[in-house]
């Protein structure tokens, strides 16, 4: 595996001169945060070596780099989920590839059902820890000894003084930002009322079917994490509704803007930026 992410990494440097400081992956129908970065090269991963090919819809696949907020960053427009019939190493086989292109932070997105019932549809919410149900870890396996070590701490897995940032430009930029636990399930089935029940009791407030892996391998490799999950869907006890990827990705959309300004001003005064 090292040498296909070192072969990777290779191969992208001599298509693109941006050399980026952060990695950002956006999540079902938040592709549309690429307009608000100054584009140098977009690279359909298609095209890109070792890199599997996304397939579901609202999720677009190309490889982004360019500037945001004044930062150089490679954005993955569309990331690939477990429920696609990936592996895990394939899931998370980009990120590995954009800490070996140098990134020193990345900002992971997804949309989410909404299990807290302070929650609305179009919030959004920083994410201080999460509860993986997803059935294997990507870690599992000879460990990959180049980027981390056998057994990654886990005790901060969402950065602190990010999540702090966040809340500070929130509250400049008018966003009423929410905090909370992020549970990843595999999907691709959304959950019944009593498994929305269930992990609202464990202490979830928004559930998806990504992020987990990837945060995973960026611990691993010791890369400061800083995650959102927009509301697409709120599923609270005595009031369940039907769910849609559709709507997901419509709410997912319209909560775009909100996302952009909140990545941008992360990026502009993080410490992990320059
Ligand atoms: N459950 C799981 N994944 C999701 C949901 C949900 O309710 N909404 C958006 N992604």
């Amino acid at each position: 595996m090292w040498n296909k992410i070192v072969e990777t990494a290779e191969f992208l440097k001599t298509r693109t001169v941006v050399r980026p400081s952060s990695g950002i992956v956006l999540g079902t129908g938040l592709g549309g945060l690429v307009h608000e970065i100054k584009i140098s090269d977009r690279i359909p991963y298609d095209e890109i070596p070792n890199f599997p090919v996304t397939t579901v819809e609202g999720h677009q696949g190309n490889l982004i780099f360019g500037e945001l907020g004044g930062i150089p960053v490679v954005a993955m427009q569309g990331r690939f989920h477990y429920y696609e019939g990936y592996t895990m190493q394939e899931v998370t086989f980009p990120l590995r590839v954009l800490k070996a292109l140098g990134i020193r932070q990345v900002l992971l997105s997804n949309a989410a059902g909404g299990i807290n019932p302070g929650f609305e549809v179009g919030n959004l919410m920083v994410i201080r820890d999460h509860i993986n149900f997803f059935p294997e870890n990507p870690l599992r396996g000879a460990n990959l000894g180049e980027m981390g070590t056998r057994f990654p701490d886990m005790s901060e897995p969402y950065d602190r003084q990010l999540i702090v940032l966040a809340h500070t430009i929130a509250d400049k930029i008018g966003i009423k930002l929410r905090e909370g636990v992020y549970i990843g399930n595999p999907g691709p089935s959304f959950e019944t009322p009593a498994e929305y029940t269930h992990y609202r009791l464990i202490g979830g407030d928004a559930i998806g079917m990504s992020t987990i892996p990837e945060v995973i391998v960026a611990r691993h490799m010791e890369l400061p994490v800083f995650g959102v999950s927009v509301i697409t869907n709120v599923a609270v006890t005595g009031n369940f509704t039907e769910n849609s990827h559709q709507d997901v990705q419509v709410a997912a959309n319209r909560a775009g803007t909100d996302l952009a300004a909140l990545f941008k001003g992360v990026l502009e005064h993080s410490p992990y930026s320059r």
